[in-house]
């Protein structure tokens, strides 16, 4: 067999003996995200990727994908044991968003209800009255719009300029952006559109508002899968991460996918359309931290309590 399947046996074999379940994210490693499909872990958005290792029954999660996800994790069950392939996996709105800085900015605007998005660290989760990831973002912040409630909004601007453009919310915002999204182009999107009259535009809201106006679905990763799978058209143009596409083949095979572009389909944007965190992830992480107990997500206890009330509040808006 190939190293790959190699590897990937191994990896298989030490989830079973673990009694651990694999959950990831659409941008990871396309090898990783089909053993999490073998094995019965799961494959989806931020939002799933919560709610499914909160509800399963495996005292072990070997959570595949950014920190935040394994700190969302563990704090949502903190009696489990959270692994992942290599913790240094960040996110450039996380790294962008320090929880000293932060804790400044709400104290400066204590009346305002402070959201942030599920891309942040457990301290900055500490400090919210709501977490919410794109996919429940616009119905939070309407929801608490329809209440009166002025918003301290982080740390995404494109994210929260959308749902603000959707809401009408009055919106105070931290001025962070994901390196990838931010990199879509949308003069460059037009003339690709002009090309392919056929296709629909499918775009993650953290891309930039030029892009995101062209977009005839706005949503989570899950959001654009469903898309892909269930709307009557030939072709897709999509804006978002380029892990998404092996999902999408695989769940539509005879649709048509076309990369959305970058200012750098060229070697000058190394972070262009691939996430460099989400790239960390690997089979051979997998089977490190199974095998030697490395990658496990510590997240301390008040920091962990006062996080969880964020978290719970949007699951069970959600629910
Ligand atoms: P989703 O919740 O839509 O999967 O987004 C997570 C993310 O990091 C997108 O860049
Ligand atoms: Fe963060 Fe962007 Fe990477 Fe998602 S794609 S984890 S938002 S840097």
């Amino acid at each position: 067999p190939s190293q790959r399947t190699a590897l990937k046996d191994r990896a298989r074999a030490l989830l079973q003996q673990h009694n651990a379940v694999l959950v990831a994210h659409y941008y990871v490693d396309g090898d990783l995200q089909d053993l999490a499909m073998e094995t019965g872990g799961c494959v989806s958005d931020s939002l799933e990727m919560a709610r499914f290792g909160r509800d399963h029954a495996a005292q072990t999660l070997i959570v595949a994908g950014v920190r935040f996800m394994g700190e969302s994790a563990k704090i949502l069950s903190p009696q489990k044991r959270v692994l992942m392939p290599d913790l240094d996996a960040t996110c450039s709105l996380d790294l962008g968003c320090p929880p000293d800085q932060f804790a400044a900015f709400c104290d400066a605007h204590p009346d305002r209800t402070v959201v942030v998005y599920a891309n942040t660290s457990a301290a900055v989760k500490a400090r919210a009255d709501w977490m919410v990831t794109s996919s429940c973002a616009e119905a939070i912040v309407r929801h608490l719009h329809e209440q009166g409630q002025k918003i301290l909004w982080a740390p995404d601007r494109h994210l929260g300029s959308y749902v603000q453009r959707q809401t009408g919310a009055d919106m105070l915002m931290w001025q962070g952006d994901c390196i990838v999204h931010n990199e879509f182009k949308g003069v460059e999107l037009e003339l690709l559109r002009q090309e392919h009259p056929q296709a629909k535009v499918l775009v993650h809201p953290e891309s930039p508002k030029s892009v995101v106006d062209q977009a005839d679905v706005v949503g989570s990763t899950a959001q654009l899968l469903k898309a892909v799978m269930t709307m009557d058209a030939p072709e897709f143009i999509v804006a978002t991460d380029n892990g998404m596409f092996h999902r999408m083949r695989q769940s539509a095979p005879t649709k048509r996918l076309i990369e959305a572009p970058t200012a750098g389909n060229s070697a000058t944007c190394k972070s262009c359309a691939h996430c460099p965190w989400m790239a960390m992830n690997a089979l051979q992480g997998v089977i490190d931290c199974l095998e030697r107990g490395t990658g496990e997500v510590q997240v301390d206890e008040p920091v962990r309590t006062q996080a969880l009330g964020c978290i719970d509040r949007m699951l069970d808006f959600v629910k």
